[in-house]
């Protein structure tokens, strides 16, 4: 979304990593989150050999990182990301990890993460992290990806296709004018052109697969996402207090009347290193 989006490219400055923590992990710990790991991660996790070294970039909270060391009983996984306060909170978040001993933590950019040791990965994950990137720095991203991972390693990002995001509301016109959706600008390298740019790096692309994350209640992400979507249009003068109250207000209604949905397909976007 263009609207209510945290400024992740500089979190720590921002002053908002808190929020934007609570955010990540109300948002990963939502089932739906769950269910989006089995259908596109937790199969490829499955054939990763018994010492499988493991990077992260982006990571956020850690959510994706604990997964991957719980379904693998054996994967070192190396989770980082450039803000420092994130990471922070993803160790704290693996305290009581029945694999946090294979679990480590680091901050840094996605670029420095990798490094410049060649052959390292068996696997690279990033979740929602590139829409923070620039083009450019996507191709040098995808180039650094080639050189680190072993042969036969993955790279897999999960990549939301904000064209796809559907919000039920009883006022569809305000919930549109809330959403700002014509306002979203997609970078070539973005969502499913992250193919291209991994192609260009000489990594043999997978077929794409997708999977529709939704909800049918109101929780905490939403709340999150929507409260702070309409405080910004009223910042910025696109929205009346009173449109803000009453989007809020629709929602809620539609929740208590169990007809609440919103939902959002992610792409698993999958190359391997030949
Ligand atoms: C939307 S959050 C996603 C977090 C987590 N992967 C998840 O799915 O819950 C984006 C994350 O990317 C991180 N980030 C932004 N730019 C980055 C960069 N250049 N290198 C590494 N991490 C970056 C932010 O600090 C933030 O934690």
């Amino acid at each position: 979304m263009t609207t209510g989006l945290y400024d992740y490219a500089r979190l720590d400055a921002s002053g908002e990593a808190n929020r934007a923590i609570f955010r990540m992990e109300a948002r990963a710990i939502d089932p739906a989150s769950e269910a989006l790991f089995e259908a596109l991660v937790a199969p490829l996790v499955d054939a990763w050999p018994g010492d499988a070294a493991v990077l992260e970039v982006g990571a956020g909270t850690g959510a994706l990182a604990r997964r991957v060391a719980q379904r693998h009983a054996t994967a070192r996984v190396h989770a980082t990301d450039l803000s420092q306060e994130m990471v922070a909170a993803a160790a704290r978040y693996a305290e009581d990890h029945p694999g946090k001993t294979r679990l480590t933590f680091a901050a840094g950019a996605a670029e420095d993460a990798l490094g410049d040791v060649e052959n390292r990965w068996d696997a690279v994950l990033s979740s929602v992290m590139i829409p923070y990137l620039q083009d450019t720095a996507i191709d040098s991203l995808a180039a650094r990806l080639g050189a680190a991972l072993r042969t036969g390693g993955v790279a897999v990002f999960l990549e939301q296709d904000l064209a796809t995001d559907s919000l039920f509301h009883p006022d569809p016109t305000l919930a549109a004018k809330v959403f700002g959706k014509e306002a979203r600008t997609v970078g070539r390298n973005h969502s499913l052109g992250l193919r291209a740019a991994l192609r260009r790096a000489g990594l043999a692309v997978e077929p794409t697969a997708s999977h529709l994350w939704s909800t049918t209640s109101f929780g905490p992400y939403l709340r999150d996402l929507f409260g702070r979507s309409v405080a910004e249009g009223m910042k910025t003068g696109r929205l009346t207090a009173d449109e803000a109250q009453r989007f809020l207000g629709g929602l809620a209604h539609a929740d208590a009347a169990g007809d609440f949905y919103y939902g959002l397909v992610y792409h698993r976007i999958l190359a391997t290193k030949v």
